[in-house]
Protein backbone atom coordinates (compact mmCIF):
# COMPACT_ATOMS: atom_id res chain seq x y z
CA UNK A 1 0.00 0.00 0.00
CA UNK A 2 1.15 3.47 -0.63
CA UNK A 3 0.91 5.99 2.20
CA UNK A 4 0.43 9.53 1.71
CA UNK A 5 0.53 12.29 3.74
CA UNK A 6 -3.39 13.93 2.96
CA UNK A 7 -4.62 17.22 5.13
CA UNK A 8 -2.47 16.25 7.48
CA UNK A 9 -3.99 12.82 8.09
CA UNK A 10 -2.48 9.46 6.95
CA UNK A 11 -3.84 7.91 3.17
CA UNK A 12 -3.92 4.65 2.28
CA UNK A 13 -4.29 4.87 -1.68
CA UNK A 14 -6.64 2.29 -2.37
CA UNK A 15 -5.31 -1.54 -2.95
CA UNK A 16 -7.64 -4.38 -2.44
CA UNK A 17 -7.67 -7.92 -2.79
CA UNK A 18 -9.25 -8.94 -6.33
CA UNK A 19 -10.47 -12.44 -8.05
CA UNK A 20 -8.10 -12.49 -10.78
CA UNK A 21 -8.71 -11.48 -14.15
CA UNK A 22 -6.63 -13.95 -16.16
CA UNK A 23 -5.37 -17.14 -14.68
CA UNK A 24 -2.69 -19.37 -16.36
CA UNK A 25 -4.09 -22.82 -15.91
CA UNK A 26 -0.85 -25.03 -17.21
CA UNK A 27 0.27 -26.90 -18.62
CA UNK A 28 2.69 -28.37 -15.90
CA UNK A 29 6.42 -28.20 -17.30
CA UNK A 30 5.64 -25.74 -20.03
CA UNK A 31 7.50 -22.71 -18.32
CA UNK A 32 4.22 -21.87 -16.10
CA UNK A 33 6.73 -20.06 -13.27
CA UNK A 34 8.33 -18.27 -15.80
CA UNK A 35 5.71 -16.92 -18.00
CA UNK A 36 4.68 -15.49 -14.01
CA UNK A 37 7.74 -14.29 -13.46
CA UNK A 38 7.63 -12.60 -16.76
CA UNK A 39 4.04 -10.80 -16.43
CA UNK A 40 4.90 -9.39 -12.97
CA UNK A 41 7.41 -7.73 -14.89
CA UNK A 42 4.95 -5.36 -16.16
CA UNK A 43 3.52 -2.31 -13.85
CA UNK A 44 0.05 -3.38 -14.51
CA UNK A 45 0.35 -6.93 -13.05
CA UNK A 46 0.39 -8.30 -10.20
CA UNK A 47 0.75 -11.93 -9.42
CA UNK A 48 -0.56 -14.50 -6.75
CA UNK A 49 2.21 -15.93 -4.44
CA UNK A 50 2.78 -19.59 -4.86
CA UNK A 51 0.35 -21.94 -6.79
CA UNK A 52 -3.34 -21.66 -5.24
CA UNK A 53 -4.75 -24.81 -6.23
CA UNK A 54 -8.42 -23.26 -5.65
CA UNK A 55 -10.65 -24.87 -8.62
CA UNK A 56 -8.49 -28.55 -8.88
CA UNK A 57 -8.79 -29.49 -5.31
CA UNK A 58 -12.41 -29.76 -3.29
CA UNK A 59 -11.12 -29.38 0.20
CA UNK A 60 -10.11 -25.81 -1.32
CA UNK A 61 -13.00 -25.05 -3.93
CA UNK A 62 -15.30 -25.55 -0.87
CA UNK A 63 -13.74 -22.77 1.05
CA UNK A 64 -15.41 -20.37 -1.83
CA UNK A 65 -14.25 -17.36 -3.28
CA UNK A 66 -13.90 -15.52 -0.83
CA UNK A 67 -11.12 -17.40 0.56
CA UNK A 68 -10.03 -17.50 -3.35
CA UNK A 69 -9.82 -13.66 -2.80
CA UNK A 70 -7.85 -13.71 -0.12
CA UNK A 71 -5.14 -15.57 -1.20
CA UNK A 72 -4.51 -12.90 -4.13
CA UNK A 73 -1.85 -10.14 -3.98
CA UNK A 74 -3.31 -6.62 -3.15
CA UNK A 75 -3.54 -4.24 -6.50
CA UNK A 76 -4.83 -1.11 -7.23
CA UNK A 77 -8.04 -0.44 -9.78
CA UNK A 78 -6.91 -0.84 -12.94
CA UNK A 79 -4.30 -3.46 -12.26
CA UNK A 80 -4.75 -7.49 -13.61
CA UNK A 81 -4.64 -9.78 -10.97
CA UNK A 82 -2.59 -13.43 -12.11
CA UNK A 83 -2.40 -16.37 -10.55
CA UNK A 84 -0.98 -19.85 -11.98
CA UNK A 85 -1.47 -23.07 -11.08
CA UNK A 86 -1.11 -26.13 -13.95
CA UNK A 87 -2.87 -28.68 -13.10
CA UNK A 88 -5.79 -26.65 -13.70
CA UNK A 89 -5.66 -27.86 -17.16
CA UNK A 90 -5.44 -31.09 -16.46
CA UNK A 91 -8.38 -31.65 -13.97
CA UNK A 92 -12.18 -32.17 -15.43
CA UNK A 93 -14.15 -30.33 -12.82
CA UNK A 94 -12.16 -26.78 -13.47
CA UNK A 95 -13.36 -24.76 -16.45
CA UNK A 96 -17.07 -24.90 -15.28
CA UNK A 97 -15.86 -23.59 -11.93
CA UNK A 98 -13.84 -20.92 -13.88
CA UNK A 99 -16.45 -19.98 -15.43
CA UNK A 100 -18.62 -19.93 -12.42
CA UNK A 101 -16.36 -17.29 -10.83
CA UNK A 102 -15.86 -15.54 -14.17
CA UNK A 103 -17.73 -16.29 -17.19
CA UNK A 104 -15.51 -13.33 -19.31
CA UNK A 105 -11.96 -14.22 -17.68
CA UNK A 106 -8.59 -14.94 -19.61
CA UNK A 107 -6.90 -17.94 -19.57
CA UNK A 108 -3.62 -18.33 -20.43
CA UNK A 109 -2.04 -21.89 -21.68
CA UNK A 110 1.35 -22.35 -22.29
CA UNK A 111 2.36 -25.60 -24.10
CA UNK A 112 5.81 -26.98 -24.93
CA UNK A 113 6.34 -29.66 -27.84
CA UNK A 114 5.07 -32.99 -26.31
CA UNK A 115 8.23 -34.71 -26.30
CA UNK A 116 10.37 -32.26 -24.74
CA UNK A 117 7.63 -31.67 -22.06
CA UNK A 118 7.43 -35.27 -21.17
CA UNK A 119 11.11 -35.68 -20.64
CA UNK A 120 11.38 -32.20 -18.41
CA UNK A 121 8.12 -34.24 -16.65
CA UNK A 122 10.07 -37.24 -15.99
CA UNK A 123 13.66 -35.59 -15.34
CA UNK A 124 11.52 -33.67 -12.45
CA UNK A 125 9.63 -37.06 -11.27
CA UNK A 126 13.17 -38.57 -10.87
CA UNK A 127 14.92 -35.42 -9.22
CA UNK A 128 12.01 -35.90 -6.33
CA UNK A 129 12.34 -39.42 -6.28
CA UNK A 130 16.42 -39.10 -5.70
CA UNK A 131 17.01 -35.49 -3.62
CA UNK A 132 13.41 -35.46 -1.58
CA UNK A 133 14.60 -32.41 -0.07
CA UNK A 134 14.22 -30.31 -3.29
CA UNK A 135 10.54 -30.25 -2.19
CA UNK A 136 11.21 -27.07 -0.39
CA UNK A 137 13.46 -25.52 -3.38
CA UNK A 138 10.98 -22.29 -4.45
CA UNK A 139 10.89 -20.52 -7.86
CA UNK A 140 13.12 -18.14 -8.06
CA UNK A 141 16.48 -17.11 -6.85
CA UNK A 142 16.94 -13.47 -6.55
CA UNK A 143 19.59 -10.87 -5.95
CA UNK A 144 17.06 -8.44 -5.50
CA UNK A 145 15.96 -7.14 -1.69
CA UNK A 146 12.83 -8.72 -1.35
CA UNK A 147 12.61 -12.05 -1.74
CA UNK A 148 9.19 -13.90 -2.28
CA UNK A 149 9.14 -17.42 -1.86
CA UNK A 150 7.33 -19.44 -4.41
CA UNK A 151 6.16 -23.08 -4.25
CA UNK A 152 5.14 -24.50 -7.02
CA UNK A 153 3.51 -27.00 -6.96
CA UNK A 154 5.01 -29.88 -8.87
CA UNK A 155 7.62 -29.43 -6.50
CA UNK A 156 5.64 -30.09 -3.57
CA UNK A 157 3.20 -33.06 -4.54
CA UNK A 158 4.43 -36.83 -3.54
CA UNK A 159 5.27 -38.65 -7.12
CA UNK A 160 2.13 -40.31 -8.15
CA UNK A 161 4.15 -43.29 -9.64
CA UNK A 162 7.53 -45.04 -8.57
CA UNK A 163 10.00 -44.09 -11.20
CA UNK A 164 13.11 -44.24 -9.41
CA UNK A 165 15.94 -45.85 -10.97
CA UNK A 166 14.00 -46.29 -14.28
CA UNK A 167 15.01 -44.74 -17.13
CA UNK A 168 12.82 -42.75 -19.79
CA UNK A 169 12.87 -44.67 -22.22
CA UNK A 170 11.90 -48.01 -19.75
CA UNK A 171 9.21 -45.81 -18.92
CA UNK A 172 7.53 -44.48 -21.96
CA UNK A 173 7.95 -47.90 -23.95
CA UNK A 174 6.11 -51.01 -23.22
CA UNK A 175 7.78 -54.22 -23.77
CA UNK A 176 6.20 -55.00 -27.02
CA UNK A 177 7.68 -51.37 -28.10
CA UNK A 178 4.18 -49.56 -27.92
CA UNK A 179 3.72 -46.32 -26.41
CA UNK A 180 2.79 -45.96 -22.85
CA UNK A 181 0.05 -43.77 -23.05
CA UNK A 182 -1.08 -44.08 -19.43
CA UNK A 183 2.52 -42.95 -18.11
CA UNK A 184 1.76 -39.71 -16.82
CA UNK A 185 4.63 -37.47 -18.47
CA UNK A 186 2.98 -38.68 -21.93
CA UNK A 187 -0.57 -38.51 -20.69
CA UNK A 188 -0.67 -34.86 -19.95
CA UNK A 189 0.77 -34.03 -23.48
CA UNK A 190 -1.69 -35.14 -25.18
CA UNK A 191 -3.29 -31.71 -24.77
CA UNK A 192 -6.27 -32.65 -26.99
CA UNK A 193 -7.86 -34.54 -24.47
CA UNK A 194 -8.26 -31.83 -22.14
CA UNK A 195 -8.15 -28.63 -24.50
CA UNK A 196 -11.79 -29.90 -25.99
CA UNK A 197 -12.99 -29.47 -22.38
CA UNK A 198 -12.36 -26.05 -21.85
CA UNK A 199 -13.65 -25.04 -25.60
CA UNK A 200 -17.16 -26.32 -24.72
CA UNK A 201 -17.37 -23.93 -21.49
CA UNK A 202 -15.28 -20.81 -23.17
CA UNK A 203 -15.08 -19.31 -26.53
CA UNK A 204 -11.69 -19.50 -28.43
CA UNK A 205 -10.65 -15.83 -27.80
CA UNK A 206 -10.72 -16.10 -24.22
CA UNK A 207 -7.53 -18.45 -24.55
CA UNK A 208 -4.19 -17.58 -25.58
CA UNK A 209 -2.19 -20.53 -26.56
CA UNK A 210 1.41 -19.67 -25.55
CA UNK A 211 4.39 -21.42 -27.28
CA UNK A 212 6.81 -22.40 -24.38
CA UNK A 213 9.81 -23.13 -26.44
CA UNK A 214 9.68 -19.81 -28.25
CA UNK A 215 9.17 -18.64 -24.69
CA UNK A 216 12.66 -19.71 -23.69
CA UNK A 217 14.20 -18.84 -27.38
CA UNK A 218 12.73 -15.30 -27.23
CA UNK A 219 10.43 -14.48 -24.76
CA UNK A 220 10.25 -11.27 -25.30
CA UNK A 221 7.35 -11.98 -28.94
CA UNK A 222 5.04 -14.00 -26.60
CA UNK A 223 5.14 -11.29 -23.91
CA UNK A 224 4.37 -8.55 -26.36
CA UNK A 225 1.27 -11.16 -27.49
CA UNK A 226 0.47 -11.60 -23.83
CA UNK A 227 -0.14 -7.95 -23.62
CA UNK A 228 -2.14 -7.31 -26.11
CA UNK A 229 -4.35 -9.99 -25.64
CA UNK A 230 -5.22 -8.34 -21.95
CA UNK A 231 -5.14 -4.87 -23.41
CA UNK A 232 -2.18 -3.34 -21.30
CA UNK A 233 0.02 -1.23 -22.89
CA UNK A 234 3.13 -2.54 -24.58
CA UNK A 235 5.73 -2.44 -21.06
CA UNK A 236 7.73 -4.99 -21.54
CA UNK A 237 10.76 -5.46 -23.88
CA UNK A 238 14.27 -6.38 -24.52
CA UNK A 239 15.52 -4.08 -21.54
CA UNK A 240 13.97 -6.67 -19.33
CA UNK A 241 16.08 -9.54 -20.34
CA UNK A 242 19.44 -10.64 -20.41
CA UNK A 243 20.72 -14.16 -21.51
CA UNK A 244 22.85 -16.03 -18.75
CA UNK A 245 25.29 -18.28 -20.42
CA UNK A 246 25.92 -20.34 -17.32
CA UNK A 247 21.97 -21.20 -16.79
CA UNK A 248 21.47 -21.35 -20.32
CA UNK A 249 18.24 -19.17 -20.08
CA UNK A 250 17.07 -15.91 -19.84
CA UNK A 251 16.96 -13.87 -16.98
CA UNK A 252 14.64 -11.09 -16.25
CA UNK A 253 15.89 -7.63 -15.08
CA UNK A 254 13.60 -4.47 -13.81
CA UNK A 255 14.56 -0.95 -12.40
CA UNK A 256 16.19 -2.86 -9.34
CA UNK A 257 17.68 -5.69 -9.58
CA UNK A 258 17.95 -8.97 -12.11
CA UNK A 259 17.01 -12.39 -11.38
CA UNK A 260 16.40 -15.86 -12.77
CA UNK A 261 14.54 -18.57 -12.01
CA UNK A 262 15.29 -20.93 -9.45
CA UNK A 263 17.84 -24.46 -10.56
CA UNK A 264 14.66 -26.40 -10.39
CA UNK A 265 13.91 -24.39 -13.71
CA UNK A 266 15.64 -25.28 -16.28
CA UNK A 267 17.21 -28.84 -15.29
CA UNK A 268 19.56 -30.70 -17.39
CA UNK A 269 17.61 -33.45 -19.21
CA UNK A 270 19.35 -36.87 -19.49
CA UNK A 271 20.24 -38.07 -22.83
CA UNK A 272 17.16 -39.92 -24.59
CA UNK A 273 18.03 -42.47 -27.46
CA UNK A 274 17.00 -40.71 -30.80
CA UNK A 275 15.21 -44.11 -31.49
CA UNK A 276 12.94 -43.32 -29.07
CA UNK A 277 12.67 -39.65 -29.06
CA UNK A 278 11.85 -40.43 -33.12
CA UNK A 279 9.20 -42.94 -32.14
CA UNK A 280 7.48 -40.60 -29.66
CA UNK A 281 7.46 -37.84 -32.21
CA UNK A 282 5.81 -39.89 -34.68
CA UNK A 283 3.39 -41.38 -31.95
CA UNK A 284 2.08 -37.64 -30.84
CA UNK A 285 2.30 -36.42 -34.33
CA UNK A 286 -1.43 -37.28 -34.64
CA UNK A 287 -2.28 -36.35 -31.39
CA UNK A 288 -0.74 -32.66 -32.26
CA UNK A 289 -3.11 -31.93 -35.12
CA UNK A 290 -6.60 -32.59 -33.13
CA UNK A 291 -4.77 -30.16 -30.79
CA UNK A 292 -4.04 -27.76 -33.82
CA UNK A 293 -7.26 -28.02 -35.43
CA UNK A 294 -9.09 -27.72 -31.55
CA UNK A 295 -7.34 -24.38 -31.08
CA UNK A 296 -7.13 -23.11 -34.86
CA UNK A 297 -3.00 -22.63 -34.72
CA UNK A 298 -0.06 -25.04 -36.08
CA UNK A 299 2.44 -25.35 -33.25
CA UNK A 300 4.74 -26.41 -36.28
CA UNK A 301 5.85 -29.29 -33.87
CA UNK A 302 8.81 -31.82 -35.24
CA UNK A 303 7.05 -35.26 -36.82
P1 LIG B 1 13.12 -27.69 -17.56
O1 LIG B 1 13.58 -27.49 -16.15
O2 LIG B 1 12.77 -29.09 -17.85
O3 LIG B 1 14.07 -27.11 -18.58
P2 LIG B 1 7.14 -24.98 -15.04
O4 LIG B 1 7.44 -23.69 -14.34
O5 LIG B 1 5.80 -24.97 -15.69
O6 LIG B 1 7.37 -26.15 -14.15
O7 LIG B 1 8.15 -25.11 -16.25
C1 LIG B 1 9.52 -25.34 -16.04
C2 LIG B 1 10.23 -25.08 -17.35
O8 LIG B 1 10.26 -23.68 -17.61
C3 LIG B 1 11.68 -25.49 -17.36
O9 LIG B 1 11.74 -26.86 -17.72
C4 LIG B 1 12.28 -24.55 -18.41
O10 LIG B 1 12.60 -25.19 -19.63
C5 LIG B 1 11.18 -23.52 -18.66
N1 LIG B 1 11.62 -22.14 -18.73
C6 LIG B 1 11.15 -21.22 -19.60
N2 LIG B 1 11.76 -20.07 -19.50
C7 LIG B 1 12.69 -20.23 -18.51
C8 LIG B 1 13.66 -19.35 -17.95
N3 LIG B 1 13.80 -18.10 -18.39
N4 LIG B 1 14.46 -19.84 -16.97
C9 LIG B 1 14.32 -21.11 -16.55
N5 LIG B 1 13.41 -21.99 -17.04
C10 LIG B 1 12.60 -21.55 -18.02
Amino acid sequence: NELNGFNGKLHFSRTNRHLPQAIIIGVRKCGTRALLEMLFLHPQIQKAAGEVHFFDRDENYEKGLEWYRKKMPYSLNGQITIEKSPSYFVTPEVPERIHAMNASVKLLLIVREPVTRAISDYTQLRTRAVTPSTASSSGMSTTMATVTTIEDENLQRPSQQQQSGRTFEELVLHSDGTVNESYRPITISLYHNYMYRWLEVFSRDQILVVNGDQLIEDPVPQLKRIETFLHLEPRIGRHNFYFNHTKGFYCLRNDTADKCLRESKGRRHPRVSPLVVAKLRKFFNEHNQRFYELVGEDLGWPE
